[in-house]
């Protein structure tokens, strides 16, 4: 429920445990008051009267206007005022640079949420969306905050929406999409960092005084950052402290930071990276700087990760997919590299569909003249040398096997050396003057560019248009450098990454609607564009190109934390592992992968026969719980990132009565025979059955289950936990 309090002058936004509370100063300027735990009142104006002194000045004394500036909770920072901290808006007028100063002027509560155009964000009915509007009559400027709240979720939607209302242009420097100021507490901020194959290690640090952030810069979510942060009160654990979290619906450039002032209060922002942004906004126009989905838990990161996968669940992913069963699919990639032909697919189909394996995605190597990875990027035609027959004969041949067929693109590239380079050398992102760098042999296409849109799509469509092909990997394999464009005008070369963003959107809404039926996963050299702007799209992505079942445990661990399972993209493949060179069970794969969209990885015509045996009854337990998997509420029990020797987890049904627990002992420990692990989420009073054993909840939750260490390195265990009817 969001209200505005006249009396009291405060906009006060609750959810079911939470409010977010904002107020208006001097009836100029709209301040942060409180974020947290769920408030029963209105009177909360006071709140504000520690830093009254200095708030009151602004009647009467503009001959100090910075020092009360510089220390109000702004609720919408802006810059060269007086505000010293990071703001959030920089704006600069065609002569030159100008502060911006944004007043309060009106607010509107609707039922709905408007949609931000050309943007992904969430969706769905029973919400109410908070308008502020904010001007700076001098620059003609306009600011729309937007706060949205679903019925049942805890999670705020923040938004901005820039209006340039006067006659001249303005260029956009710095816009991000929301800022919260964070009290005095003592504070430690948790991060997701990484590089190819290593995604989103979970990285935690104090706050300390001045500016701490995270960022892409790459034209990309990034390996190396990721667009989530959230600030803990120290020591917060799975079950308690306070959680504040932002996770951004976008794809591209993104910044998020925690600054801790002089006075000890804690600024806490995200959106579009500033550096190298600039956009131009003409006079009338409207910029919509994209969704930041804020959390806030009052105990630990468990009930922060519920509110997140449920909302994801909820209100970003398509419906059509985010609950239903995701064909069990084997993936030639790691099998085969480039050294297939037509045979070697059908193959590979043929084995694996002995075993219960339901789509063959055929990956990277079928089109154009590619071999290796050094060419055909662009030229999106099938390669019938490699593929006799083409592809519509491969895939009816495919379907004849009551399997499904999917298929790679890398639509955003271009190799040098391709036909389409030939045709069109300036087609790719590049300096006039400057031989552009490559990145595994490719150059970004110009999505700037309306004819590289149109080409792009019909290169994909083109092909879909051929063939039964159900599912699209969609893979981008490299980050943007020699940023221009020679098509864009010289001020608006800042637009480039950003434009590139909208264009990947448009392509895959559009994508969507002419294939309605289509199963997308993107991909980014693995999980480098794995974010809620690519969930809205593709119900699955794939979570990284590192398979090996141990490293997987620590990806998917800190990818859970804000995404749920049914969208992250996990294989089984083979050993010793191509990324690390460890050798783990194949039943250890087999559990692991299950925390995810469930798939194989590999030539299943080459894999030892005690493997392959393997298959069909891992893909009846994926089946069996799939549902349970994709719909349940996810706990973190143990991480052997912090205990080095062993990771628990468990997936409890929303009506709890059953729930999947597994334990992987990454490191066997001499003389340690067995483990307690405490169970979570189960019902209280209720009795369960494990192994044909009953306990009582209170007990497993409480005292905990019983593990027998098992013999050896890297062996899982499933569990399957069940309420017995009372
Ligand atoms: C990327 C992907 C891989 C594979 C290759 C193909 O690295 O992450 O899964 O598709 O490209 O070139």
């Amino acid at each position: 429920m969001i209200i505005f309090d006249e009396k009291e002058k405060i906009f006060k936004i609750d959810t079911e445990n939470t409010s977010y509370v904002m107020g208006v100063i001097d009836e100029k300027y709209l301040v942060h008051i409180y974020y947290g735990k769920k408030l029963s009142g209105t009177h909360l104006a006071y709140l504000l009267d520690m830093d009254k002194e200095e708030l009151s000045e602004i009647h009467i004394n503009y001959g100090e206007k910075s020092s009360f500036l510089d220390r109000l909770p702004m609720e919408y920072p802006t810059s060269g005022m007086g505000d010293f901290r990071q703001s959030c808006i920089e704006v600069a007028q065609d002569i030159g640079k100008y502060g911006v100063e944004l007043y309060y002027d009106s607010y509107e509560i609707i039922d709905g949420k408007p949609e931000l155009e050309g943007l992904p964000s969430t969706f769905g009915d029973d919400v109410q969306t908070l308008c502020i509007n904010l001007k700076d009559d001098i620059l003609k400027l306009e600011v729309e905050l937007r706060y949205s709240v679903f019925a049942g979720n805890d999670a705020v939607m923040r938004s901005a929406v820039i209006s340039n209302c006067g006659d001249k242009p303005l260029y956009l420097d710095k816009v991000l999409s929301a800022c919260v100021e964070l009290g005095y507490g003592q504070n430690e901020y948790i991060t997701l960092h990484g590089s190819w194959a290593r995604e989103r290690r979970i990285d935690r640090q104090r706050v300390g005084f001045g500016y701490h952030s995270v960022e892409s810069s790459r034209g990309i979510s990034s390996h190396q950052e990721h667009p989530f942060m959230a600030v803990v009160s120290e020591g917060a654990t799975q079950e308690t402290g306070d959680v504040y979290a932002m996770n951004f619906v976008y794809s591209g450039n993104f910044v998020s930071f925690i600054e801790k002032s002089q006075f000890g209060s804690q600024r806490f922002a995200m959106g579009i990276n500033p550096r190298g942004f600039c956009w131009k906004l003409g006079a009338g126009e409207k910029f919509a700087a994209p969704e930041v989905v804020m959390v806030y838990s009052d105990s630990g990161l468990d009930k922060m990760t519920s509110t997140f996968h449920d909302l994801y669940r909820e209100h970003l992913i398509r419906k059509s997919w985010v609950y239903s069963k995701r064909p069990v699919l084997i993936n030639n990639w790691e099998g085969t590299y480039f050294d297939f032909d037509e045979k070697k697919i059908f193959d590979i189909a043929k084995e694996a569909s002995k075993h219960g394996i339901e789509m063959l995605v055929m990956d990277d190597g079928w089109f154009g003249k590619r071999n290796d990875d050094r060419t055909s990027l662009g030229d999106w035609f099938v390669n019938e040398e490699k593929l006799k027959g083409g592809l519509k004969k491969l895939v009816d041949n495919v379907n004849s096997l009551g399997m499904k067929f999917g298929i790679w693109f890398e639509p955003e590239m271009i190799s040098p050396e391709s036909e389409l380079y030939k045709k069109h050398p300036d087609w790719a992102v590049h300096i006039e003057g400057r031989e552009p760098g490559q990145v595994r042999n490719q150059l970004v296409l110009d999505l700037s560019r309306r004819e590289v849109i149109e080409y792009v799509y019909e290169s994909v469509a083109s092909i879909l248009r051929q063939a039964n092909i159900e599912y699209v990997k969609w893979d981008m394999n490299r980050p943007f450098t020699d940023i221009g464009s020679s098509e864009l005008d010289a001020d608006r070369q800042g637009e480039i990454m950003h434009r590139h963003t909208l264009a990947v959107y448009e392509l895959q809404g559009r994508l969507l609607k002419e294939f309605p039926y289509l199963l997308l996963e993107n991909c980014s050299s693995g999980g480098a564009r794995f974010d809620p702007g690519m969930l809205y799209f593709s119900p699955q992505i794939w979570c990284s190109d590192d398979t090996d079942a141990i490293e997987r445990l620590a990806i998917q661990e800190s990818t859970a934390l804000m995404y749920p399972l049914s969208v992250i993209g996990a294989h089984v493949s083979d050993c010793p592992n191509h990324t690390v060179g460890r050798v783990t069970p194949f039943k250890t794969r087999g559990i692991i992968a299950m925390a995810g969209t469930f798939g194989y990885e590999l030539d299943v015509t080459k894999i030892p026969e005690e493997d392959r045996d393997m298959i069909a009854s891992q893909v009846e337990t994926y089946k069996k719980y799939c549902p349970l998997i994709q719909s349940g509420d996810y706990y973190r029990i143990a991480s052997y990132q912090n205990n080095h020797y062993f990771d628990c987890y468990e997936i409890v049904s929303k009506d709890k009565k059953e729930a999947i627990l597994v334990f992987v002992q990454v490191i066997a420990q001499p003389n340690m025979h067995s483990i307690r692990v405490k169970l979570k989420g189960l019902e209280n009073e209720a009795k369960y059955k494990i192994n044909g054993t009953e306990y009582d909840a209170d007990a497993l939750m409480n005292g905990g289950f019983i593990i027998k260490r098992p013999w050896g390195d890297f062996q899982a265990e499933l569990f399957h936990i069940e309420k017995i009817n009372d």
